[in-house]
């Protein structure tokens, strides 16, 4: 019997790789460069898993490009760069990594907090500028211990976020399409809000929301013209709920105070006023990049390929 063929088009762990070899024929470019053009057509064209980044689209061209394609493992918790609905169609199964990043991701949330309250990308730039040598006078911060959160979508990684917002004794509402149980609540230490009211009262407001139809451009100048004007807007989630040019405005408004914000509406374009602003500090979608937590990811992905592939229901199937 001829082994499946696993398509890995980007770089990943040698010792993963070295395991999906062992149940497959893998096809991959471990170069640094992503396996691309004739290469990557070849590849897909023989392949049964294909193994991707969360931020590479997944859509019917791929799909007619591997015709013989059982599974996407895709490399993240979401999966909103994959055509579900066509691969449904195509009776190809879906997989995401869920679970592995949570406190990873969370860590980014709180570093983004931190960094827009206490303006530490503009005292970077400050202190290597020599300003501090010349007696200049570094503008003031916000408080974070003892102020509101809003979390606005909490899930695994929201919760993650309120266990860390209780070192900083502040308080913890969120809104989520569908209210927690009271015992629930009570555990991760959180009040519900309508969602008007949270943008309203919070001093901090997280979003860690997945890309949907529902969710798309769920931050727009409404909603920021509803927060404090001392408020802190922070996205770990994804960058397509929130209308950039409508934050950029509030940001240089003084609408609001500053952001925090490591996903974007076009990634990896950023809007160009993002990037002049000095009260937003920027990542490059790095919610989940540590060795570890990675790792974590690229295994999960290859246990749901190798599951798949031994006619098993993987352990992290999307379901329709
Ligand atoms: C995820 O897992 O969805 C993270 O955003 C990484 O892409």
């Amino acid at each position: 019997m001829t082994a499946p063929v696993v398509v890995v088009r980007h770089a990943i762990f040698p010792d993963v790789l070295e395991e999906l070899r062992r149940h497959a024929e893998v096809l991959d470019n471990q170069s640094g460069t992503a396996l691309d053009g004739d290469a990557l057509a070849a590849a897909l064209a023989r392949a049964h898993a294909l193994i991707v980044p969360a931020h590479e689209p997944v859509d019917a061209a791929v799909l007619t490009a591997a015709p013989a394609l059982r599974i996407v493992a895709n490399i993240g918790v979401g999966y909103d760069n994959v055509d579900l609905p066509a691969c449904f169609a195509r009776g190809v199964m879906v997989t995401n990594t869920p679970g592995v990043l949570d406190d990873t991701t969370a860590d980014l949330a709180f570093a983004l907090l931190l960094g827009a309250a206490r303006r530490m990308a503009e005292g970077d730039a400050f202190v290597r500028a020599g300003r501090w040598e010349t007696g200049a006078r570094f503008p003031m911060g916000l408080d974070v211990h003892h102020q509101t959160l809003g979390i606005v979508g909490l899930g695994r990684i929201g919760r993650c976020i309120a266990r860390r917002a209780a070192g900083f004794e502040m308080t913890v509402v969120y809104h989520n399409r569908h209210r927690l149980a009271p015992a629930e609540e009570a555990t991760v230490g959180a009040s519900y809000r309508d969602f008007d009211e949270l943008l309203a009262t919070s001093d901090f407001i997280v979003a860690q929301l997945p890309l949907t139809p529902a969710t798309r451009l769920r931050f727009g100048a409404a909603e920021f013209a509803r927060m404090k004007r001392t408020a802190v807007f922070v996205n770990t989630g994804r960058g397509g709920v929130v209308d950039d040019a409508a934050l950029a405005a509030a940001l240089r408004t003084g609408r609001i105070a500053a952001a925090g914000l490591d996903v974007f509406e076009d990634e990896p374009r950023v809007h160009p006023e993002l990037r002049l602003l000095p009260n937003v500090v920027l990542a490059p979608h790095i919610g989940s990049a540590t060795l570890p937590t990675r790792h974590a990811m690229v295994r999960r992905a290859a246990d749901n390929v190798i599951a798949a592939l031994a006619g098993q229901d993987p352990p992290d199937r999307v379901q329709g």
